[in-house]
């Protein structure tokens, strides 16, 4: 694996599953595959679990790691190509990108999109640049339309907590779960990289039923969510529910727009009692009683910590198939 962008890097979901799940059991069982070997964290978004996270997992791999908030002890970068540099830009990521990939063995990048013009952020301009000047491996931290550590740590957190209710009767062992990504409220103009990825992974990974609701106008793009069961009741999509997937994100056709304020799009404990005792995930951070109630996030049915928990393991996977399979240049 020569790079981690989406789910088309990976030649095989459960492979990097299972290991990630082997790295649960046995954190530090490959604690020399990163030695002298340093990995570069470039954030030019806030960010608390895809930070930590990823520093522990390299770590674990034997890794140096060095965190660049970009955003706010960089020089601001331009992106344009054969722009006259006399604004506030004071350095074209041609150099820079070149610079970093001089310095570090795996580079690593969050980027938020802009969410004013949807061509520019669908076309991942800010990644697929570092990609084109770094010239060694680069792992998204979340881009403009993608998340997929966070997707990674989804599906290892399905796949685990996984447990079929009743072990008698037929077709026992058998039955896929339901899975539901319900769009839930919020009060800022989100990204759909979470979504987005979520859908795109769960699709290709095709061991579950897939749901996305949302409200009318909150659509996600076609070509990501294909093979989903598209609705626009939430009780009735969360109907013998599994696996909810509660995430906010703002109009992909009207893009980038906040459509819809409704309140009753909250998870709550109600909501959830026509589900088959669902399992409640979201990536976080969450908004409390706006997006999902106490009573379902302080309950039983909440997974969202141990959800967060398996993002070590998760970028611990990605760490260590790009070590192994990558030719990491020598700088
Ligand atoms: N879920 C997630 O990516 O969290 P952070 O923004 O805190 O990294």
């Amino acid at each position: 694996m020569n790079q981690f962008i989406s789910v088309e890097d990976v030649p095989d979901i459960n492979h990097l599953v299972d290991l990630a799940l082997s790295y649960k059991q046995l954190p530090f069982k490959d604690s020399s595959i990163g030695r002298n070997k340093t990995l570069g964290m470039l954030f030019m978004n806030p960010s608390m679990r895809t930070r930590i996270s990823t520093q522990i997992a390299a770590r674990n791999l034997g890794m140096e790691v060095i965190v660049f908030n970009v955003d706010k002890e960089g020089w601001q970068l331009e992106f344009e190509e054969g722009v006259i540099m006399n604004g506030k830009s004071a350095e074209h990521v041609k150099e820079a990108a070149a610079v970093l990939g001089k310095y570090f063995d795996i580079l690593s990048i969050r980027t938020f999109p802009g969410l004013i013009n949807k061509e520019e952020d669908y076309s991942e301009r800010f990644i697929q640049q570092f990609i084109k000047h770094a010239g060694i491996p680069v792992v998204s931290l979340e881009s403009a339309t993608m998340h997929p550590l966070q997707s990674l740590a989804d599906i290892i957190t399905i796949k685990e907590n996984w447990v079929l209710p009743s072990l008698s009767g037929e077709g026992q062992g058998i039955r896929r779960p339901k899975v539901v990504l319900t769009w839930a409220p919020h009060v800022r103009a989100l990204p759909q990289s979470v979504p987005n990825s979520f859908a795109q992974w769960i699709n290709v990974w095709n061991e579950t039923d897939f749901t996305i609701v949302q409200p009318q106008g909150y659509e996600l793009d076609e070509k990501i969510t294909q093979g989903a069961t598209i609705m626009h009741d939430q009780d009735e999509a969360l109907k013998d529910a599994d696996f909810v997937y509660v995430k906010n994100w703002s109009s992909y056709n009207d893009y980038g727009i906040v459509l819809c304020s409704d309140s009753s799009w909250m998870i709550t404990e109600k909501k959830l009692e026509k589900t088959n005792q669902a399992k409640v995930m979201h990536c976080l951070p969450v908004r409390r009683n706006l997006v999902i109630d106490d009573e379902v996030l302080d309950g039983a049915q909440s997974i969202v910590v141990k959800e967060a928990g398996n993002r070590v393991w998760a970028a611990q996977a990605v760490l260590s198939e790009i070590l192994r399979t990558s030719e990491i240049k020598n700088r």
